[in-house]
This record gives structure tokens, sequence and C-alpha cells, in this order.
């Protein structure tokens, strides 16, 4: 997989990081304020939004779909919504770009509604299984035609009439899966009840009820299962988005890396189902300080003073890998130069990312002279006290590949080249001018 009009870059080894680093709005929350906006009556205002490609494929899709979304100033967002169940078939095809959260929230939230709509996307996206989200939502009646025992995109969904609530167990840890089911629970009438046995981040459930949704989560000595009545109506209101904790980790790994650092990053999302890496990192020793607890909109936020440290390597169990599920490629760059050993455990999701993420991690690593190993899901890294680096890394069009070893390159001996940097705009489009302010060198070869 290659985009074709890739940009290499390089990380140099740089002098200590410092500064504030105001990182973006949490990509997931952005999504979800966007499309239950949509699904809302009334207008939903959002502050904060994560201007980035992905979110803006999923607002290009909102509004074929008969939403008005109008972007009144960077990051702040008005949304009229069509209310539930009166969604229009698009006319043309949704581009979703690079965005599986974006496309695959979508695809629920259209389920049962009696319209059809064509899902594409880019090489990446076109590569992801999009069965995984399609076939629990059989249930309510859908039927598709995608590429493939995958269905893979593009694909074609049509979305059922009259559509009655369902009992369904997630068995995959995604919270896009279950966010699907929810999202489609919302116009099939009756009781749904959803249960997955990971705890994955809940955002969605939080936001329908600031929207109003009848939605209730009951734990389960596995998991949890959460009850909706539907049809729902949800009622247009303010979102404000906290800034991204996944993005918030390059530069936090950055900082904890290069020595002399001292950085601070304001105003994070601090979500217990989001906070894995920042548990870990600290049981690696890692010195980072949360000040200014306080919650947004029903997320706790807070500010994270950040100051290189003496890392040494941990075991990071199974069972946390859903609050940490996207930062594995940065911890394992955090690995790279701890003392000793990490083990990480039960990555089989990191297989069906915007890339093999786990290849991806591999091959990056050994190309930078870091020994790993991988046993099944498992990812062994070997930390050095010297981290080689010199090495080209390819980053199958996955912004967080790239970032994760442009960030390798600020304290390795040699640079590091990654081969592309075009993808980062999906997600953190201010990267590169971000770390530049904070005192990474980082050029164009
Ligand atoms: C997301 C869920 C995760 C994560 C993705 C965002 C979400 O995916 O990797 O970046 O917003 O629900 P999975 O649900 O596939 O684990």
């Amino acid at each position: 997989m290659h985009n074709a009009n890739s940009a290499p870059l390089i990380a140099r080894r740089s002098g200590p990081l410092k500064g504030v680093a105001q990182v973006p709005g949490d990509k997931s929350i952005s999504q979800r304020a966007l499309i239950l906006g949509a699904l809302a009556t009334g207008e939903t205002h959002i502050t904060g939004l994560l201007e980035s490609g992905d979110v803006h494929s999923t607002a290009g899709a909102l509004r074929g779909f008969g939403a008005e979304l109008t972007a009144e100033r960077p990051g702040r967002w008005r949304v009229r919504g069509t209310g539930v169940g009166n969604w229009q078939s698009p006319k043309g095809e949704l581009d979703f770009g690079n965005s599986g959260t974006g496309s695959r929230l979508v695809m629920g939230a259209m389920a049962t509604t009696p319209i059809t709509a064509v899902f594409t996307g880019d090489a990446s996206l076109c590569s992801r299984p999009m069965a995984r989200v399609l076939d629990p939502l059989l249930a309510f009646g859908v039927t598709y035609e995608g590429q493939g025992p995958k269905a893979l995109m593009p694909l074609t969904l049509h979305g059922a009439r009259d559509a009655k609530a369902v009992t369904a167990h997630v068995a995959t840890a995604s919270a896009q899966v279950k966010s699907a089911l929810l999202l489609a629970a919302l116009n099939a009438a009756g009781l749904s009840r959803i249960s997955q046995d990971a705890l994955t981040r809940d955002h969605t459930e939080k936001m329908l009820k600031a929207f109003g949704a009848d939605i209730r989560v009951f734990p389960e000595e596995v998991g949890e299962t959460i009850a909706i009545q539907g049809p729902v109506e949800l009622r247009g209101c303010a979102i404000e988005v906290p800034r991204d904790p996944s993005s918030a980790a390059f530069p936090l790994v950055a900082a904890l890396i290069v020595p002399g650092s001292e950085i601070e990053l304001p105003g994070i999302l601090l979500n217990p189902r989001r906070t894995g890496l920042i548990e870990t990192l600290r049981e690696m020793n890692a010195d980072i300080q949360v000040i200014n607890r306080r919650t947004s909109g029903g997320e706790d936020i807070g500010d994270l003073l950040v100051r290189h440290s003496k890392l040494r390597g941990v075991t990071v169990p199974a069972e946390r890998a859903p609050s940490m599920i996207d930062e594995y490629p940065i911890l394992a760059v955090a690995a790279a130069f701890a003392h000793g050993k990490t083990v990480m455990l039960g990555l089989e999701e990191l297989r069906v990312k915007e890339s093999d993420r786990l290849a991806a991690i591999a091959t990056g690593l050994e190309a930078n002279g870091v020994a790993i190993q991988i046993a099944e899901d498992d990812l062994i890294v070997t930390g050095m006290t010297s981290v080689p680096g010199g090495g080209t890394v390819t980053t199958h069009m996955d912004h967080r590949i790239a970032m994760s070893f442009l960030t390798m390159g600020l304290a390795s001996q040699k640079p590091v080249m990654v081969d592309d940097v075009t993808m980062i705009a999906t997600s953190f489009p201010e990267y590169q001018d971000l770390m530049r302010a904070l005192g990474a060198v980082m050029e164009a070869p």
C-alpha cells in the first residue's frame, strides 16, 4: 500500500524539547459529535473540533445524507441534523478517505433507515475489513454488497425498514463495532441490549446521553451490557471537544526520550478508557504529572507535565490493550529507549488498523537497529541505552507509524527517515509545526 504523492521526512537527534504543546481535538469525540449532530433535531454547536482529513471526510458524507454542517471558524462548527430516521440516500459515493471510524460509525447510523449508500475510501481503508461491522448489523435487517468475504470497500449498504431492537454480543474488542450497533439501535423499535467483554472507549454512550437518549450501562462479571430504548429522538446540544491523548502521545514520548526535555500538554482527554499509555509509561518510570484535573461535557480532562525520564521495560497485560490500542506504535518506540525488555501482550487488533501495525512496528524497529520478537500476537522490544537509528521506515499510509518513527529519530544516534508524512494530516495536521516549536529537528531529505 503506497500513497502516490508521498513526502518523506527526516527526524534528527534534537536538543531538549521545551514549551507548551496544544495538541488538537480528540478524533473519536470529533467524529461522534458530527455524526450525532447530523442525526439530531435542532442545532449542535461544537468547539475544539479536530480539523483533520478524517473528520472532514465524515463531514462530507454526512452532508450527503442531508445534514447541514457549517464550519464557522476553525474548530467551531454548527450542525443542523435531520432527526433520527430522516437521512436520505446520498446521490454520489461517500468517500471516507482514510477514516475507519467515520465509515464504520456512519454504517451503523444509517443501518435502520431504509436508504442506500455506497462507501469507499483510500487504498488503506479499502483494504480494511468491514464485515466486522456489517455482519453484526445484519441482525437489524441490513443487506450489503462488498468485495469478498471481508466485505472490503467499495461497498453498498441498504438500511432496514421498520427495524426492531436486537440483543447482540460484540465479540471483537472494538469500540467502532459497538458504536455502530448503538447508533443502529437508535431507530429500532424496542430495547436493544449490546454487550461486550472488552471495556472499549465509551464516548458514544456518553455523548448519546448528552443528546438525550435513554441509554443505560450495566457492568457484568466480564465486560458490560448497554441497553438503549428506540426509537430515540436526539436533541442537538453543545459539545466541547477535549484534546486528543492519542495525538499527545507523540510529543509526550518525545519529551521522555530526549534528554533535558520538559513540556506541558494542557487540556488532554483523560477518559480512563483512553489512558492505558500514561499508566504503562508511569510503570516504566516516566515522569508524567497530571494537574488541574477537571471534567468537561462528561469527560475527564487534565494538564500533563512531562520530563525526560530513564525508562525501564515492563510487561503490558492484554486486558489493557483497548485503553491504549492506538498507542502501541509509540509505546514500542519508548520501549526501544528503555532499560530491559518490554513485553506487549494481546496485540491481534493491531493487524487491522490503518496498516498491519504489528508488522510495521517490527520492521521499523529492526530497520533502526532495535531487536524485537513477535510471538503470535505478542511483541517484545529489547531496549538499548543508545538506539542506532539510521533506517528508513515504510509507513504504509499509516499516520501513527509515521509520527512514531519520527519521534524515534529525535533521540537516536543517526537520523530516522520515514517514507511519507502526508497521512499525518488525517489526525494531526499541525504535528510538524508543533514539534518544531518544541525544538524538534525535522527536515525534508
Ligand atoms: C476508535 C476505535 C478504535 C481506534 C480508532 C478510533 C473509535 O478502533 O483504533 O482509532 O473512535 O471508536 P477499533 O474500534 O477498531 O478498535
